[in-house]
């Protein structure tokens, strides 16, 4: 029987998580026009903490219109939007479960169609690469950002932080990872800039590491998680470019900076492969707070807490698939499968 998982955890300034289950960040697009939560989306969170995740993280909202990329997700910019949040983080707060928001910027993976008609931002002027299944049509044409436009973009997560705090979020998960704005700075592949956020690891990890400083700025250290993705499923397996000298600098340089909680994300591929490689070798480097997971068995994810490997586990699919997961796996009862079909409703 797992008893670590399901055990308590506590965090600094954050308080108690009744047990170490991470619901992930799973986007679903189904916000209303104004890009608010609707009562829908209440539902589909507030099912979750009714049956004892101890962390719930967000589907990614958008932190500024110009950051879409997406059909109909939501976005944290507007006060409109701040309190359709403001209902779901209270319908989660009424149950033991805890909530981040994860924040968003898609980058290049992106298209005018989503940013108000102007080009998407990214490191680099060179679009991605295929078709995106959101409107079908080549990923937009982006921009590199000037080096006098890094600050407005470090506002922007700013502004959202803040505004996820006044909804009363737990917590704010800064999405670093999956191929989206800030891992375009960070990635070698893709970041083509001859100034200083660009060429070497030092450079390319500067984005990651001001954006950081100038939330902490703002909003302190206690409340900020961060999401990377150094290794994972991306139209086969991806890794950075000198993926462990890029990780340990800039896994350095957030614990300078004051970071304290990091999850490590491979998205759909298999952990063991992954971020479970990773996390053994740079385990000793990161004593904070550290998460990770995809589609573990129970006994993984207990092996995992148990070797000192993970504070929490995170699941997507499953907790789509299952509201009722932790109950499910307290008592020892099989998991419904989850099938594509369940990510054309709010179950
Ligand atoms: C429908 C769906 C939407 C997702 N959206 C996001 C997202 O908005 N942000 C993010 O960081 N990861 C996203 N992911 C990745 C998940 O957070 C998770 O890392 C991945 O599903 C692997 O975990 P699993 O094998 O337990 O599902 C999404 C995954 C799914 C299935």
């Amino acid at each position: 029987m797992s008893n670590k998982l399901l055990s308590e955890i506590k965090i600094d300034k954050i308080g108690s998580f009744q047990n170490r289950v991470v619901m992930s960040a799973m986007t679903r697009g189904f916000a209303d026009k104004n890009h608010c939560a609707t009562s829908d989306i209440l539902n589909y969170y507030e099912s979750r903490a009714k049956n004892d995740i101890g962390l719930i993280i967000t589907e990614g909202i958008i932190i500024h219109p110009s950051a879409d990329g997406y059909n109909n997700v939501p976005h944290l910019f507007t006060d409109q939007q701040m309190l359709s949040w403001k209902k779901i983080v209270d319908a989660v707060h009424k149950y033991k479960t805890k909530i981040y928001a994860q924040l968003w910027h898609c980058g290049r993976i992106s298209h005018s169609d989503y940013t108000n008609g102007i080009d998407p931002v990214s490191s680099t002027n060179n679009p991605a690469t295929g078709i995106n299944r959101q409107n079908q049509k080549p990923y937009g044409k982006p921009r590199a950002l000037k080096t006098n436009e890094m600050e407005s973009v470090y506002n922007m997560f700013a502004h959202s932080a803040e505004m996820a705090l006044k909804a009363g979020f737990d917590g704010v998960q800064i999405h670093m990872g999956h191929g989206y704005l800030v891992d375009q700075f960070i990635d070698g592949n893709i970041n083509d800039r001859k100034d200083k956020y660009g060429g070497s690891i030092e450079n390319r990890i500067r984005f990651a590491i001001e954006l950081l400083d100038s939330l902490i700025k703002k909003i302190g250290n206690e409340k900020i998680m961060v999401r990377i993705s150094p290794s994972r499923m991306m139209g086969g397996l991806y890794e950075w470019p000198e993926m462990m000298d890029t990780l340990e600098k800039l896994l350095k340089e957030l614990d300078a900076a004051g970071l304290r909680q990091l999850d490590i994300s491979c998205a759909n591929s298999n952990y063991f492969e992954t971020s479970g490689k990773i996390i053994r070798q740079i385990k000793k480097q990161w004593p904070h707070l550290l998460i990770g997971g995809a589609s573990l068995t129970i006994d993984e994810a207990e092996n995992e807490i148990t070797e000192g490997l993970l504070d929490m586990v995170t699941w997507g699919r499953a907790i789509l698939a299952n509201p009722n997961f932790v109950k499910l796996i307290e008592k020892k009862l099989p998991l419904k499968e989850f099938n594509n079909s369940m990510r054309e409703s709010l179950i």
